[in-house]
């Protein structure tokens, strides 16, 4: 009866259907009608109902589903495998899963919600329903191990281009890897490496991008400094199309760094980071405390601070604070 009522609305496009119509088509009552339609919107369907004209279907759920995906995908290796869960503790625990299971790079694990889904310094990341992208992703590079945290660079300009030619957002990246627009964040990455004997074994990308999350989904401590992309743009974007434009561009940039190095990264990174020039403090997994104003990126990857005094180190692992927070990029790079 639901696939039947849902095909009759489907067929009369963005016409009513009259109760009675459907009741006699379906050969149910018409408030068993109503009961379903009642249940299609339970599941997400915006359904337009007029006491004279009927039903007319004016929206449907934002799902995912794989046939979406693979019609929109146009990568060569980035989201060939892919599994789609609903929901999950954490994407990172499958993707890590198929990882030791032998699982090729590219392998991607994609869910519609993490219960437990993990940020940056042992932080956790909301990840509601249907609302936004939680996905990982297996990488297999033949990189010597120091230079794992210039994967995360890689990773967050491969977000930062995809997600402003999407949205048409002025969004800038934050050290190490933090979106924002407008000093907000809207994404964030977490990469979490295997090595073995001092060789890296694999890494796993997570990515979360607040897409559509609505000012309810977050507590007010948070809406002072995150925002989705719809809040931030006025209007929803499509989570297939968004998650093809980043592995597209993943895939490239991965590509060029396996050519040319970290070099080609590093100036889209910097020309993409609202950190450089701005005042911050650095607090390190060990609970050091920097000040100073980044200047660069090493070629390792770290972030090249200047204290007071001019002396410049360099900084792999740290939590920043901005003494101002600033949203535009040195220079615009799409
Ligand atoms: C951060 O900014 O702290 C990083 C957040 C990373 C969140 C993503 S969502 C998909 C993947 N699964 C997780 O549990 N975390 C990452």
């Amino acid at each position: 009866m639901r696939e039947r009522l849902l095909g009759l609305l489907e067929d009369s496009d963005d016409r009513f259907v009259s109760g009675e119509l459907l009741s006699r088509q379906l050969g149910v009552s018409r408030t068993a009608v109503w009961k379903q339609i009642r249940k299609l919107e339970d599941e997400g369907y915006t359904i337009e109902a007029s006491r004279k004209l009927g039903y007319r279907l004016r929206g449907r759920p934002d799902q995912l589903t794989l046939p979406g995906l693979l019609t929109k995908l146009r990568t060569e290796t980035f989201g060939k495998r892919i599994k789609l869960l609903d929901a999950v503790d954490s994407t990172q625990n499958v993707a890590q899963q198929l990882a030791e299971e032998g699982a090729p790079e590219g392998t991607l694990v994609i869910a519609e919600q993490q219960l437990h889904g993990r940020g940056r310094m042992g932080r956790s990341w909301i990840s509601p329903k249907g609302k936004g992208v939680w996905m990982s992703f297996i990488l297999r590079p033949s990189i010597p191990l120091p230079f794992t945290p210039q994967l995360t660079l890689l990773a967050a300009v491969a977000l930062c281009r995809s997600l402003r030619r999407l949205t048409g957002l002025d969004i800038g990246i934050k050290w190490p890897n933090d979106l924002l627009v407008g000093g907000k964040k809207i994404s964030g990455i977490l990469l979490e490496s295997s090595a073995e004997e001092e060789r890296l074994k694999y890494v796993i990308a997570g990515v979360g991008i607040s897409l559509n999350l609505d000012a309810s989904d977050y507590s007010p401590d948070m809406l002072a400094k995150a925002v989705s992309l719809k809040l931030a743009a006025g209007r929803p974007f499509d989570r297939s199309e968004t998650i093809a434009e980043f592995l597209h561009e993943f895939e490239e940039l991965y590509r060029l760094y396996g050519q040319a190095g970290f070099d080609p990264i590093r100036t889209l990174w910097e020309a993409l980071s609202v950190s450089i020039g701005k005042p911050c403090v650095l607090t390190t997994p060990q609970g050091l405390v920097i000040e100073g104003s980044p200047v660069g990126l090493a070629e390792t990857g770290a972030l090249l601070v200047k204290r007071e005094g001019g002396k410049v180190v360099p900084v792999f692992s740290a939590d920043m604070g901005m003494t101002q927070e600033r949203d535009q990029p040195a220079d615009r790079v799409q």
